[in-house]
């Protein structure tokens, strides 16, 4: 048996440069990306990975141009709604990371609609980090424990890493084991910060648009052949 991931995490990046290079506007890459994104989920499903986080919409990224943003949202919304079916036939169970709040109220509602219908999956998990930031969310697991502090239900001496990881959007999952970039940045950008603490990064050149199957091959080869040692010897 080969060495697969059991949470694997990937920022899919690179659209814009995809879609620069070929003369075409940033948006062509992101419809692109959105096809890529979900091949890539049901090749990781085949695979054998249990944990797959992708990074879809970051807390910077409100930064980018209000057309692009929108644009981002509607392939989102689409997705959403021709996936409900899919979800179905696929045994993957899917679920939202990031702060929900500032999304407009038809994105909510079709997510809880995408948690609900599939929480019952017993395969793969599909965490979508959407308006996600690791920051925003370690920040807000510390506010929902000083509540309970402040509420007298729970003494500031008993909260340790166990108590903010269940505070965190990833509650009980395990820890990533491999967080996959591809587009050639050698950077976290803000994904996953607190549970790829001793997580293995695997960097590739190629742009998100045009990742492949092989690809993700290349990327399990490489994380098996990693010694991780855990701070131990
Ligand atoms: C990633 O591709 C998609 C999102 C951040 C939504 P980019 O849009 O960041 O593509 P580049 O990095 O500009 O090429
Ligand atoms: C990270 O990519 C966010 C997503 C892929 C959704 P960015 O393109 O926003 O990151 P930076 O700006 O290069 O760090
Ligand atoms: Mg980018």
């Amino acid at each position: 048996m080969r060495k697969v991931p059991v949470n694997l995490g990937i920022i899919m990046d690179g659209n814009g440069r995809w879609a620069k290079k070929r003369g075409l506007p940033r948006q062509a890459g992101h419809v692109t990306g959105a096809q890529v994104f979900r091949k890539i989920t049901k090749y990781c499903e085949k695979c054998g990975v249990r944990y797959l986080t992708v990074y879809a919409f970051s807390t910077e990224n409100w930064r980018r141009p209000q057309d692009e943003v929108n644009a981002i949202m509607n392939l989102l919304r689409q997705y959403l709604k021709e996936s409900l079916s899919d979800f179905q036939q696929e045994n993957i169970a899917v679920r939202f990371i990031g702060n929900r709040e500032e999304l407009a109220e038809d994105i909510r509602l079709l997510i809880e609609e995408a948690e609900q219908s599939t929480a019952h999956k017993t395969g793969m998990t599909l965490n979508i980090a959407l308006n996600y930031g690791g920051q925003q969310e370690i920040t807000a697991a510390a506010r929902k424990l000083a509540q309970r502090v402040a509420a007298g239900e729970l003494d500031a001496a008993a909260i340790d890493e166990t108590m903010l990881e269940k505070a965190l959007y990833t509650e009980d999952q395990p820890p990533v084991d491999l967080i996959l970039r591809p587009s050639g940045e050698y950077r976290l950008s803000n994904f996953l910060i607190w549970q790829s603490a001793y997580a293995e990064y695997v960097f590739m050149d190629v742009l998100w648009p045009d990742f492949k199957e092989e690809d993700l091959e290349r990327a399990f080869e490489e994380y098996a052949r990693r010694d991780r040692r855990f701070g131990g010897v």
